[in-house]
């Protein structure tokens, strides 16, 4: 794919899971008590919440980020048979609050320093974002969090996507969207966005609506592709 910089950029909006924030941080801390399970739960979890995400939206059925995220786990540890309150709850805790990735601080500080504009556009809900971003302090680095709660439908509805290009006042040619997620990076290129697939899990390329602009496997490629260094 190309790499030379997307001309006209003003503006970065950054989906959260598994972008900004280590979405199987929670099993691997608890490695010690999940064996060899950590990583097929990490891995379970995460595919069913995106599935209850994209099932919710589809029934008309929607329910907080913070509500599927408990429902997926406890489908996830009763596929796998474990039968642990305590474990269950400091999984949650610790999503709760999940890590940044390593360079997630000094990538925003480069964007800033640029003049660009930054911001979070994601499904989880406020008080999820406003945790894992203050576990991550990175607040200040941030013009603004966007969280599909205010809309009531999860990614990849359109709507979702528009919450940025309304709230940063910026159209969505002069911003670039950076998401981990291969369906969301399609989704958010079909809207209009430029977009910057962070392909951190070396995903094959999705079969929908429109290949992205960008790829690279972590943040610290960033800046130079959004004219910022
Ligand atoms: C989010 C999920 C899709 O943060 O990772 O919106």
């Amino acid at each position: 794919m190309r790499d030379e910089a997307i001309e006209g950029v003003r503006g970065c909006v950054f989906d959260a899971y598994g972008t900004l924030f280590d979405v199987n941080a929670a099993a691997a801390r608890c490695q010690d008590r999940l064996g060899d399970n950590w990583q097929p739960l990490a891995e379970l979890w995460r595919a069913k919440q995106l599935q209850y995400t994209w099932l919710r939206s589809l029934m008309n059925r929607h329910a907080g980020f913070w509500q599927v995220t408990q429902d997926a786990l406890d489908f996830a540890l009763a596929t796998l048979k474990i039968d642990d309150d305590a474990l269950r709850r400091e999984l949650l805790d610790l999503y709760f609050q999940l890590d940044a990735y390593p360079e997630v601080k000094e990538t925003l500080t480069v964007l800033k320093d640029a003049g660009l504009k930054t911001a979070i556009l994601s499904n989880g809900s406020p008080d999820m974002l406003s945790a894992a971003v203050g576990n991550a302090g990175i607040g200040d680095l941030l013009d603004a969090v966007y969280s599909v709660e205010s809309v009531g439908v999860f990614k990849p509805h359109p709507s979702v996507y528009r919450l940025a290009v309304d709230g940063l006042g910026l159209d969505a040619s002069a911003m670039s969207f950076q998401s981990s997620n291969g369906w969301d990076a399609f989704a958010a290129k079909d809207y209009g966005f430029n977009v910057i697939w962070v392909n951190r899990f070396g995903q094959t390329e999705e079969r929908i609506p429109q290949p992205p602009d960008r790829q690279i496997k972590d943040l610290s490629a960033l800046p130079p592709l959004v004219g910022a260094g």
